[in-house]
């Protein structure tokens, strides 16, 4: 789940970014505030565009600016973010409501039909859309990419991270696995697995993307990214002091850290003293595009920031939620236990984890899936309408923001009976309806580091069951959604070591 921060590729993805420590009531009083002060007149508009159409969606804009934000939010506070949309589509329409969230009037597209019709009109009636804390992180999420070359850089990265590239990273990504449970759960009683996965997370990406192993060197990056983090859907005012000012600052920092780890490499890879296929970073410095021309160090370092913010603490949250419902079930843990020992049979000793390993780990994936469908870490997105269109008999205006529920359908009995229940082999066999499970979103702009994402995770898996059997300290540790799905205490587990090991 990686961001394409790309030129024109600026859909916003909800929950990007873990916000850890922000209390949710005081956020929205500035919120509030500042939404007063900037947007209501845009709203007022909207509003009055809403009430000139004939037959828009049926729905409530709610109070004024608030809209229904409060209980959008509070829905999610409680970890039931689906019950917002659920609650509106039995009131008004199972296809499409509007609502107004977030300071944006909204329509909400509903189920599997809202899903097929968001991901397949891409440039045909709607775009993505990013909020302005986003654009002022990444000025480039503003560029029009109308020119030949922002257009050629935009199909050029996720090809470096389609599967068949990424395959010779699978031994790196074992290596740094195991230096990561050697340092940071070895020898412990109890591992906090939140914090504890987004260490794993960065380490792998500085790994993979630059080839950075470095402590400090990977301090230089990880710091500035907590404060980028907290920034990343903050209130939209760049005044000094503000979350947003320090993250817009913390993502300069780190461009300039990447720019001088890049400067560097060219000049290694000249001397033949470096690889030029040794990391993503050095591939995009050494392969040309079609049209003959490289990239720039600005240009690289824009793209792996956006690949880490997108990568990070949403790769961080999907290995949380597999812990803990590993946790709670024993008999599932067992079945991915002996997948993985079988792996693990099937190698000589020290022998790294290669493609073929990863294609065995197929019940695995099935649990990481259906960890993705209960706590998909990009709960939904927003998109805008490009052009006047009628959506399921109802009149969509341009300029209306339209939003895709990833938890609708996924918390939805019609695509998954006993939404409740964790039941990985509902991915066995021919799997989901189309449309009802998409964590990583869908068409054009479907998230590209979802081989990535995958990769990562398996091999974490392998080396943490293969390892490990643990319980909750905490048995009944809630769940919040802020703005991705969030156990309170951040998941706290005892660990149980194998004999084995
Ligand atoms: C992890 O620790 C084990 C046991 O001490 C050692 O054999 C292995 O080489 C270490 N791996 C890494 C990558 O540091």
């Amino acid at each position: 789940m990686i961001y394409n921060n790309d030129s024109n590729d600026n859909e916003l993805v909800i929950s990007s970014v873990q916000q850890p420590s922000m209390d949710p009531f005081f956020i929205f009083g500035l919120l509030l505030l500042a939404l007063f002060l900037s947007v209501s007149f845009l709203l007022y508009l909207s509003r009055r565009a809403y009430a000139s159409l004939p037959n828009p969606p049926p729905g409530k804009l709610g109070f004024p600016v608030v809209g229904e934000s409060l209980e959008f939010l509070s829905t999610r506070r409680k970890g039931v973010p689906e019950k917002f949309v659920f609650d509106r589509m039995a009131k008004y329409c199972r296809d499409v409501f509007k609502t107004s969230i977030l300071g944006a009037t909204t329509a909400v597209m509903c189920g599997t039909a809202g899903n097929k019709f968001l991901f397949s009109n891409e440039k045909k009636h709607v775009t993505g859309w990013w909020p302005k804390s986003v654009e002022l992180i990444f000025p480039t999420s503003l560029e029009k990419s109308s020119n030949e070359e922002s257009i050629m850089m935009k199909q050029f990265l996720p090809n470096f991270l389609k599967p068949e590239p990424l395959q010779k990273y699978i031994p790196v990504m074992d290596i740094i696995t195991q230096r990561h449970f050697n340092t940071s759960w070895e020898g412990r009683n109890v591992v906090k697995v939140f914090p504890t996965a987004a260490e794993f997370t960065t380490l792998l990406a500085c790994r993979v993307f630059l080839s950075v192993e470095d402590p400090i060197e990977v301090a230089k990056i990880s710091e500035p990214f907590e404060i980028l983090a907290a920034g990343f859907l903050s209130i939209p005012i760049n005044l000094p002091g503000t979350k947003l000012n320090k993250a817009v600052k913390a993502a300069d920092q780190i461009r300039d850290a990447i720019v001088q780890i890049l400067k560097r490499r060219r000049v290694e890879i000249a001397e033949n003293k470096a690889n030029g296929m040794q990391d993503i970073a050095s591939m995009l410095l050494t392969t040309p595009t079609n049209a003959g021309f490289y990239m720039t160090e600005a240009h690289i370092s824009e793209k792996i920031l956006g690949m880490i913010v997108g990568g990070r603490d949403t790769a961080s949250t999907v290995i949380t939620f597999i812990i803990k419902y590993l946790a709670e079930n024993p008999e599932i843990y067992n079945k991915v236990y002996e997948e993985q020992m079988e792996v693990v049979k099937s190698k000589k000793p020290g022998e790294l984890l290669n493609w073929e390993d990863v294609q065995k780990m197929k019940y695995s994936w099935c649990v990481a899936c259906e960890a993705m469908r209960l706590a998909p870490p990009v709960q939904g997105g927003f998109k805008v309408a490009i052009n006047d269109f009628v959506y399921s008999g109802f009149n969509i205006r341009k300029g209306w923001k339209l939003y895709w529920s990833a938890i609708a359908t996924h918390m939805n009995p019609e695509y998954f009976p006993e939404p409740e229940k964790f039941n990985p082999s509902r991915f066995e066999g021919k799997g989901p309806v189309p449309y009802s499970f998409v964590p990583f979103g869908g068409g054009p702009r479907m998230c590209p580091g979802k081989e990535y994402s995958r990769l990562e995770t398996l091999v974490f898996m392998h080396h943490l069951v293969t390892r490990y059997n643990w319980e909750k300290v905490y048995p009944t540790e809630k769940i919040t959604v802020d703005p991705m799905p969030f156990p309170v205490n951040g998941l706290p587990i005892r660990l149980i070591p194998h004999k084995h090991q």
